[in-house]
This record gives structure tokens, C-alpha cells and sequence, in this order.
């Protein structure tokens, strides 16, 4: 598989700030590449660098053996690009949108076909601003597959998006990386890097913290699995010493996780449960709960992923 994209010491600093603190990575043809971090980490930064909207301070980059800074407008025209701010006039409709930026393209595909896909058919007429928050991501989406580019940058995917238009994205999603073409996209949805990435690069403070395929990276936390209840009051003192092997304990509000390394001889929950049966703790809700990227989030970069 070709390398499409090159990032080798990336910085951009503004002002005081080191929004890209010199990050390096690959892109290959053909896969849906996910850069998640919380905001500030980057992200934006980044993808615009690669896109030659904005200039790098330092390091090297290559997108479809092209250098972005230099060859940005060469760089755009084989590009699809959905921006995390993006405008348009409030009286323009949605088939004259769909139809301007078609004109700006050599190769445009049928703008009506995506138009339906996106099912966006029945807001042809509507203008700009009339649109719900989904419509509008909708469109911009449309606009960034108009070019039947070989490389689409989305930032924030679906943010703003109900579940449902969430689930349609994911799947067009699908669809463009079905077709061949490559897709570079930040959210900061851990679910969503999860099922729809390839690879996912963690952005914390300007620093990529780990990149991996989400199952490389959830199998490196090393935790099997986690035993989840409800309690009222706090657990018994001694409760934690108790348990055999490496655990560890976290209780917020009434939610109690109980974490424990790989390879233990008993199973953590039923290890759980015989001890608080033994210290007549009263609990509800106990489940068990497999380790996902939000956690592999947390313990690197001990925040909590919230929109
Ligand atoms: N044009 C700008 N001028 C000054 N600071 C900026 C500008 N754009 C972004 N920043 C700062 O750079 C950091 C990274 O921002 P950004 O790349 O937008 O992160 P993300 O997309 O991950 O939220 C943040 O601290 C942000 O405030
Ligand atoms: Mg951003």
C-alpha cells in the first residue's frame, strides 16, 4: 500500500502557544485515519497544515507527493475538505451550493446523487441558513465528496449531529474508503474513532500520545475487563485490599469501577461479588464492561472525553 500523506516534526506554534509540539506519522491509500483529542490538542492545526491552509513552523509534510505550503492550490483541486468552521451565504439553497462548487471542479460527480445520499433531496430549495445543525454538516460533507477526491479531510465529523444522522455519516464514510479513496478525519467521539478508524492517532497538547489500530491500543492498556455497580455510601474499608492481584478501585457519585490487570486465576467479577457478599454490601446494577478507546483516552491522558 502507497504512503499518501507524510508528516515528519510537525510544529506551529501562535504566540505563546505550541499548538502542534512536532508530531510525526503516515497516512496510507485506502485507509480511515482518526486524530482524537480533546479541545486545543491540535487537531484543527493539523489537518490544516495538511491541507496548506495554514503554514508549518517547523518539519515536513507530503500529501499526494505534494508539499502543501508550496502547492496548495494544486494541493485543493484533488482534495475534498470539510472544515470545522465553515459558512455559507444564509440565502444560498442547497442545490446552488452543491451546483457552484461542482463549477470549481474539473471532475465533479453528479452533485444530485450525493444530494439524495446525504438526504438532503427534499432541503434542495432551502436556503443556507434555514437548515438544522445536521443539514448543514450534511452539506458541507456533500461538499467535501464533490470532487470524487482521492483524499477527503474531515474535522469533527459528526459534532452536532443526533445519533441517527451520526450512524448515516458513518456509513458514507464507509462507503467513500469502499470506493478506494483515503480519509483523514478528527472527532473527538471516542465511539466514533473506534468503529470507524483504521488507525487513531491520540492528540494530547500538541503531542501524539499513541497511534495504533483501536484494538492494538485498547489490548495495550493490558486491563481484561472491568466490574461496574452501583452503591449507595462508600465501600467498606479493606474492601480494595481484599481483592487478590492487581485492582484498582474508582468510585464517582454512586458508580463504582473495579479495574484489574490481565491473566488473573479468578475472574475479576466473581471475585467481586463473593466479597461483597462477604462484606454485605448492598449494590445494584453489577455488570461487566469489555475496555474501550475512551478508556485507553483516560489513562493516557487522564482526562474524561466529553463533548
Ligand atoms: N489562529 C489561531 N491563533 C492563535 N491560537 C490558535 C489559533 N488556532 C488555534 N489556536 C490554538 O492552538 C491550539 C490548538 O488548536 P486546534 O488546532 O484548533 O485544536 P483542536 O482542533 O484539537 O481543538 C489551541 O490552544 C488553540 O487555542
Ligand atoms: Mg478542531
Amino acid at each position: 500500500m502507497d504512503t499518501i500523506i507524510q508528516v515528519e516534526g510537525l510544529r506551529k506554534v501562535y504566540g505563546e502557544t505550541i499548538a502542534v509540539d512536532g508530531i510525526s506519522f503516515h497516512v496510507q491509500e485506502g485507509e480511515i485515519f482518526g486524530m482524537v483529542g480533546p479541545n486545543g490538542a491540535g487537531k484543527t492545526t493539523t489537518i490544516e497544515c495538511l491541507e496548506g491552509l495554514r503554514k508549518p513552523d517547523q518539519g515536513k509534510i507530503r500529501v499526494l507527493d505534494m508539499n502543501p505550503a508550496r502547492d496548495g492550490k494544486a494541493l485543493r483541486k484533488q482534495v475534498g475538505m470539510q472544515l470545522q468552521q465553515s459558512n455559507l451565504p444564509d440565502r444560498m439553497k442547497v442545490w446552488e451550493a452543491l451546483d457552484l462548487y461542482a463549477s470549481f471542479y474539473p471532475q465533479s460527480t453528479a452533485w444530485q446523487e450525493l444530494m439524495a445520499q446525504l438526504g438532503l433531496q427534499e432541503k434542495r430549495n432551502a436556503p443556507f441558513s434555514k437548515l438544522s445543525g445536521g443539514q448543514k454538516q450534511r452539506l458541507f460533507i456533500a461538499l467535501a465528496l464533490l470532487p470524487q477526491p482521492q483524499l477527503v479531510f474531515l474535522d469533527e465529523l459528526t459534532t452536532g449531529l443526533d445519533p441517527q444522522a451520526r450512524h448515516i455519516i458513518w456509513d458514507l464514510v464507509r462507503e467513500v474508503q469502499a470506493r478506494g479513496k483515503t480519509v483523514v478525519l478528527t472527532t473527538h467521539f471516542m465511539e466514533e474513532a473506534e468503529r470507524l478508524c483504521d488507525r487513531i492517532a491520540i492528540l494530547d497538547h500538541g503531542k501524539i500520545v499513541a497511534l495504533d489500530t483501536p484494538a492494538n491500543l485498547i489490548r495495550d492498556l493490558g486491563v481484561e475487563e472491568q466490574v461496574v455497580f452501583a452503591l449507595d455510601g462508600m465501600l467498606p474499608p479493606g474492601f480494595e485490599k481484599a481483592l487478590s492481584g492487581e485492582s484498582h478501585i474508582e468510585q464517582q457519585g454512586e458508580r463504582v469501577v473495579i479495574h484489574a490487570a490481565n491473566g488473573r486465576k479468578v475472574p475479576l467479577v466473581s471475585e467481586v461479588v463473593n466479597l461483597l457478599t462477604q462484606y454485605q454490601v448492598k449494590f445494584r446494577d453489577l455488570h461487566t464492561e469489555q475496555p474501550n478507546l475512551e478508556d485507553v483516552f483516560l489513562n493516557l491522558t487522564g482526562r474524561q472525553m466529553r463533548e
